[in-house]
């Protein structure tokens, strides 16, 4: 059987596909933990994994906390509200600190693109992307790989939709390495302003030149945040013009197949990337791409450890 042979999970990109088949396959074997009544099992006991986080996050902070006491490892947050950081402390010193209380997994968010690389270059435990500015977030396109599956049981032949700020999407990019290694044709639509140059040399990328186009005949429709935090200056005319160019709602949502389903990592504008019906509707797997979060992290913790079971 082949090995995970990655210390740190920084990008899809570093992934090949069989590394990516076996964090999905790993995360359909562990999710059976969340549905018991004892939700936990001895598998990274004596483990320390500290959760490094330099910019807001729900979701994906508080699944990786669950994801590691669900494995019984000993899991400590820092948010840089109240760290150090707020003094003036540098990335590096912090990470210098921390380690010198010997954790085995850093796992972080940080608003600096390639930031993880730096700080893996600077440590020997293992560190895990938690999403680096606009540059990629793994877990997040692993939990939408895995989600997709659950759906098509399969991901290669699919016709994936991603709509919106592509410019500013770690989530986008994430998707895109892991849908193209693993077969999907993908398909961009968003305002110029959003659609980074060259985004379709990436692989099986298509670049729509309106929403229609990207969404005809989509097996997945992924509507994406816009990412006004990252946005140096207004890249849209309002929320009400962006919504009728660029927002799902129900009439449109006719344009993919009949069972396609309507994702979106979150935070939501309602309203504006999507009408609340849609967000609402019977063809959202929203609040399963979050359930699948806590299952995808267990499965990369597990694998940066070594894949050992106690
Ligand atoms: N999807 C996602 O990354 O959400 P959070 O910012 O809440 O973690």
């Amino acid at each position: 059987m082949a090995e995970f042979k990655h210390k740190h999970i920084i990008a899809l990109r570093d992934l090949s596909k069989d590394d990516i088949e076996m964090l999905l396959s790993s995360a359909e074997s562990l999710r059976e933990i969340n549905s018991r009544d004892i939700k936990k099992v001895p598998t990274l006991r004596g483990k320390t994994i500290i959760n490094l986080f330099y910019e807001a996050s729900t979701r994906t902070r508080t699944s990786f906390e669950i994801a590691g006491k669900r494995l019984s490892a000993d899991t400590v947050n820092i948010t840089t509200s109240s760290s150090s950081a707020t003094k003036g402390e540098t990335l590096s010193d912090t990470a210098l600190n921390l380690l010198a209380m010997k954790p085995d997994i850093i796992v972080m968010r940080h608003s600096v693109s390639g930031s993880h690389y730096y700080l893996a270059d600077k440590v020997n435990c293992s560190i895990i992307n938690a999403g680096d500015g606009a540059h990629e977030h793994p877990s997040q396109g692993l939990l939408d790989l895995l989600t997709m599956k659950d759906k098509f049981g399969r991901l290669d032949g699919l016709k994936v939709a991603i709509v919106g700020d592509i410019t500013h999407s770690r989530v986008a990019r994430s998707n895109i390495q892991g849908l193209t290694k693993m077969g999907s044709s993908v398909f961009l639509a968003g305002p110029p302003t959003m659609m980074p140059p060259g985004v379709e040399r990436l692989g099986n990328v298509t670049v729509c030149s309106s929403m229609k186009e990207a969404i005809q005949d989509a097996d997945v429709v992924m509507m994406l945040r816009i990412q006004q935090e990252r946005q140096g200056k207004t890249l849209m005319p309002n929320a009400r013009e962006y919504s009728r160019y660029f927002g799902l709602n129900p009439e449109n949502l006719k344009l993919a197949k009949p069972n396609a389903m309507v994702m979106h990592p979150g935070p939501i504008n309602r309203g504006v990337e999507m009408s609340s019906s849609t967000v609402d509707g019977d063809q959202s797997w929203i609040l399963k791409q979050v359930e699948n979060g806590v299952a995808v992290r267990m499965s990369m913790l597990y694998h940066v450890c070594g894949g050992e079971i106690e």
